[in-house]
């Protein structure tokens, strides 16, 4: 089933989907949603669990290996925990992971695994309850503390953490963040802030942090060891001596890694984007719903997979995101 690859048009072996499964969250982050939140799809414009299925087995057999869960908020969405049941048995052998601010899992984290969830991503922008509430705008920090806790007794491992690097907001307290890494075996992410949709004002009002300064910070503090981390992706690892757990940067913006890029992303409304600084999409839904069969979706995907941009602009000098495309907003797609 999983024998087929699929390559773009610059030799990119493209094998990772991230499904948008809603729109919606229960948070409004500072870089992510308006503070009075958004135009919500109408529940007719979002796919359905089973379309999703469809497209999800459709990807697997152009050979689709690596699928992820995203939002908005995933666990938002009603029925989402059998959802995953559903999803892991239609992909077998396939990784299966999902991205989350944490806030709900507490309570399902052993189900998802039992359902097949394989591991989480979970936000973490912040480990000062005030901090938290404020990047959040009224996020509660010990429920996510706890999530990340229940998926590490329920083995959703390597539980990984993302933090969106921001001046003035986060930055003093990096060491905390990374300290967190010595007593729970947790791989720590350092996020580049990306300008895209609601992080454009903040990016202009100097809140970008490279990755290379706020490393050069932890080493102020810590003697940092690098370590190697196996499938670690487009980060890089570090760790402090005797901790359990690694630290890694994620250079989104300064030093992009395009060229390795493996991926593309289902919306919430069946859009197939190919990059996250590129507004080009490639509607999925329309034909799925007029009766398109398998094949004609395939040829669709594939078609649009050739089309997937070199590389994104984002950072440079008059472009701070999308560029010839327009702003991309995040909780549109996931991360
Ligand atoms: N820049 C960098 N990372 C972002 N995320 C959301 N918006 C941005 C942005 N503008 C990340 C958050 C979240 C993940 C889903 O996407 O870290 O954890
Ligand atoms: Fe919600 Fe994630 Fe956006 Fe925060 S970053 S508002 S948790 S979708």
């Amino acid at each position: 089933m999983n024998s087929a690859v699929l390559v773009d048009s610059l030799g990119r072996r493209i094998d990772y989907l991230r499904i948008s499964v809603t729109d919606r969250c229960n948070l409004r982050c500072i870089y992510c949603m308006p503070e009075n939140g958004i135009q919500r799809l109408g529940h007719d414009e979002m796919l359905r669990y089973e379309e999703i299925l469809r497209l999800a087995r459709i990807f697997a057999s152009l050979g689709f290996n690596r699928f992820r869960i995203t939002g908005g908020e995933p666990l938002v969405r009603k029925g989402i925990v059998d959802f995953v049941r559903e999803l892991s048995a239609a992909l077998p052998g396939c990784d299966i992971s999902m991205s989350t601010n944490g806030i709900l899992l507490a309570e399902v984290a052993a189900e998802l695994k039992r359902n097949g969830l394989h591991r989480v991503n979970i936000s973490l922008d912040s480990v000062d309850p005030h901090a938290f509430a404020e990047v959040t705008r009224g996020g509660d920090l010990n429920r996510v503390l706890q999530g990340i806790d229940e998926a590490l007794k329920a083995g959703l491992v390597p539980v990984k953490t993302n933090t969106v690097l921001m001046r003035n907001v986060n930055y003093g307290e990096l060491p905390d963040i990374a300290a967190l890494t010595l007593s729970r075996p947790i791989h720590v992410r350092f996020i580049e802030l990306m300008p895209l949709g609601e992080a454009c004002s903040r990016w202009q009002a100097g809140a970008f942090v490279p990755a290379s300064e706020a490393l050069a910070m932890l080493r102020s503090r810590f003697q940092l060891r690098q370590a190697v981390l196996d499938g670690g992706g487009p980060a890089r690892y570090w760790r402090i001596p005797g901790a359990a757990g690694t630290v890694g940067f994620i250079t989104a913006v300064s030093s992009h890694f395009c060229s390795s890029c493996n991926r593309v992303r289902l919306t919430a409304k069946g859009g197939l984007a190919l990059c996250l600084g590129s507004n080009l999409e490639v509607d999925l839904r329309t034909p799925m719903r007029s009766g398109s069969s398998d094949e004609e979706l395939r040829r669709i995907i594939v078609e649009a997979i050739r089309r997937k941009p070199a590389r994104h602009h984002m950072g440079e000098p008059g472009n701070g995101g999308g560029g010839e495309y327009g702003w991309r907003e995040m909780f549109s797609i996931g991360g």
